[in-house]
């Protein structure tokens, strides 16, 4: 496919753009993963700290499956911070690698998360759709197996992409109206009147898509009786009953990086 102006508009491609959870079964060639990935690392990069790794290999979906990650697709990414190679290029020019970890992970986060939206942009003006896997860096045991990392190549995010299935298309979802995220000059609290509304605009939106009825998703209570029905149950209650759940493993991330070579005190 070639790349005309006029075929790709990047405002249109954002603006379609939602999370595709159901895909068909097709291939995806290599030359159109090749062109997403390529797009994904033209992203700004502070340190280039990312690395992919990703597979079309029915095999390793069958094992990521037994592990208890979900590709449920034709084409898995996992987007790495990648200290391995950093570390690799400090002592090919004679140095000894000494940088605080926590900035280094910081500024890798921010690499990664560049990289990995312009695949997601991409893949959409490709005609392919995806949804990002967030408890990859919970499961490093499980991916460094599959993938066979290195020590210090850390998951940052997973990704499943493919051909959306049209009989699952996703609606696009609400955001918050600009008025509550975006500030000109100075930060600005909202008011109690300003928050009911900011929270109105989602839970509204979501409830007339039918979002999480068409999900069949909702968090339990830890404890009491729920008393929100289905037609009810939006993103604000959702995200909410998430934030408060306390840990979400038996491990901290902290603990996590910290057994996976991190520095950091
Ligand atoms: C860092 C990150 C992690 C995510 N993890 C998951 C996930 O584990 N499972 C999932 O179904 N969606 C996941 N998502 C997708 C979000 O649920 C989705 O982007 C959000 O609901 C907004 O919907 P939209 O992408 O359709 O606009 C994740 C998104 C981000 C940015």
């Amino acid at each position: 496919m070639t790349h005309e102006k006029q075929q790709y508009n990047i405002f249109n491609v954002i603006h379609d753009r939602r999370s595709i959870r159901k895909f068909i079964d097709k291939e995806i060639p290599k030359d159109v993963i090749d062109q997403i990935l390529t797009a994904g690392f033209r992203a700004p990069f502070a340190y280039q700290i990312t690395s992919v790794v990703y597979t079309t290999d029915k095999d390793k979906m069958k094992q990521l499956k037994r592990m208890g990650i979900y590709p449920s697709t034709q084409l898995f990414m996992v987007f790495f911070f990648d200290f391995n190679r950093m570390n690799k290029i400090v002592q090919a020019r004679k140095y000894e690698y000494d940088f605080d970890d926590s900035l280094l992970l910081w500024i890798g986060l921010q690499d990664v998360a560049l990289v990995s939206e312009n695949v997601t942009l991409a893949a959409d003006a490709l005609g392919l759709g995806s949804v990002l896997l967030g408890g990859a860096p919970l499961m490093v045991e499980q991916i460094a197996e599959v993938f066979n990392l290195p020590a210090k190549v850390f998951p940052v995010v997973g990704l499943c992409l493919g051909y959306p299935d049209p009989d699952h298309r996703m609606e696009v979802r609400p955001r918050f109206p600009l008025k509550y995220t975006a500030f000109e000059d100075k930060y600005k609290e909202l008011t109690d009147e300003e928050l009911k509304e900011c929270m109105q605009s989602m839970d509204e939106g979501y409830i007339t898509q039918g979002y999480y009825i068409k999900q069949n998703a909702k968090i339990p209570l830890a404890k009491g009786k729920d008393t929100i029905d289905m037609d009810k149950y939006s993103w604000c209650e959702h995200i909410s009953r998430k934030i408060s759940q306390g840990k979400w493993s038996e491990k901290t991330l902290l603990d996590i990086l910290r057994q996976n070579g991190f520095n950091l005190k």
